[in-house]
């Protein structure tokens, strides 16, 4: 059951965890401000909690614990649900660049009000440093070339028309538009041949590791819930996650975005094991390259249709990924784009 993870892979406790039996002979099992009350076995859960505990611990070692238990079943079920609730992590042994997206994925986001003046004045440091070290130089030709004029192309419409919406009183989203947008972002354009991916984005060694799903917060027609885009068949799957598990609000960490008015919030997810057994931990570094790629062309095709839209990095990747049901499947959500 475990078995979908990578073999060399590493489990570890997000915070420190401890644990105590109730009077009714419960077991509690405490993470961060988290008190998680089981029922069941305890002997057997307090044995993996006291094995895991004692630091990073290989999961084909744990598997082999598991071989020993007579509840094995009960006891994966008991182990996948500390990942689903976010206490348990897993990482690719030795690689860095997961360990840093989870690292990077933890609290200390504090939403700062927004400032002007400090971002005229950072724009203003930036402007001078660059005439510094460039306009003032001999070296400088850019002032000689002439203004870029805007063209009538379609292209130069939208790029001219971009902008992101923190409010979605935009039109109304149909499954169709959204297929559309998803279609620009991932979908394939043409046929696939020996040299051509057909997709409207680049991805390093053509691996395309990267996977699509929609949160239905209110497209006509569609019932609420989670998706997943399938760019071979150019389609929707309704997950199996029915439910969107809490308020929207919820899963972000910059909060002033009224998330609950968007149409569809779109997540831009990451199978990282492919492109990091190519490339590895650079390949950390090509997952977020192709996020943007995908992310741009459905900001766009949002502009083209008349919706709104805004990318947003500050979620809370724990309540995302559980969500959207990839907490224990080796995939990581990235970034989103909130439509409307
Ligand atoms: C990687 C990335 C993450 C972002 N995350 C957030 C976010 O968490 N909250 C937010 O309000 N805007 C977010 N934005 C949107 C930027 O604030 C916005 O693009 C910027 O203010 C420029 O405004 P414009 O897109 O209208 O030109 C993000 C943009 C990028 C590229």
């Amino acid at each position: 059951m475990l078995s979908h993870l990578a073999k060399d892979c590493v489990v570890a406790f997000t915070q420190p965890t401890t644990y105590q039996i109730d009077k009714l002979g419960k077991l509690h099992i405490f993470c961060g401000e988290l008190d998680i009350e089981y029922q069941q076995n305890t002997d057997d859960f307090i044995a993996i909690i006291k094995l895991i505990s004692k630091g990073p611990i290989k999961l084909a070692t744990v598997e082999k614990h598991l071989n020993t238990i007579k509840h094995k079943k009960l006891l994966e079920e008991f182990i996948l649900s500390l990942f689903e609730l976010g206490i348990l992590y897993w990482y690719m042994r030795g690689s860095e660049a997961l360990k840093f997206h989870k690292t990077s994925s933890f609290g200390h986001f504090q939403e700062i009000a927004f400032d002007q003046i400090l971002l005229n004045n950072l724009n203003e440091t930036h402007s001078l440093l660059f005439n510094q070290e460039y306009a003032h130089s001999n070296r400088c030709i850019y002032k000689k070339l002439p203004f870029q004029k805007s063209s009538k192309s379609n292209l130069n419409e939208l790029l001219s028309n971009r902008y992101s919406s923190r409010d979605f009183s935009g039109r109304a989203l149909t499954p169709r538009t959204l297929k559309y947008l998803l279609w620009t972002g991932y979908g394939l354009m043409q046929k696939p041949t020996k040299d051509r991916s057909g997709r409207a984005v680049p991805s390093a060694g053509g691996i395309y590791p990267l996977r699509l799903y929609f949160a239905n917060l209110n497209i006509r027609g569609l019932k609420k819930g989670i998706y997943y885009y399938c760019p071979q068949c150019n389609a929707f799957i309704e997950s199996i996650m029915h439910d969107l598990p809490c308020d929207i609000n919820d899963w972000f960490r910059t909060k002033h975005i009224k998330y609950n008015t968007a149409k569809a919030i779109i997540f831009i997810a990451a199978f990282p094991h492919s492109t990091l057994s190519k490339y590895g931990e650079r390949g950390y570094r090509y997952l977020l390259f192709e996020a943007g790629h995908i992310a741009q062309n459905i900001t766009l095709a949002a502009i083209e249709k008349g919706l709104n839209s805004i990318c947003v990095g500050g979620f809370d990747d724990d309540k995302v990924n559980m969500a959207l049901g990839l907490s224990n499947r080796g995939e990581a959500a990235l970034y989103s784009i909130a439509i409307g």
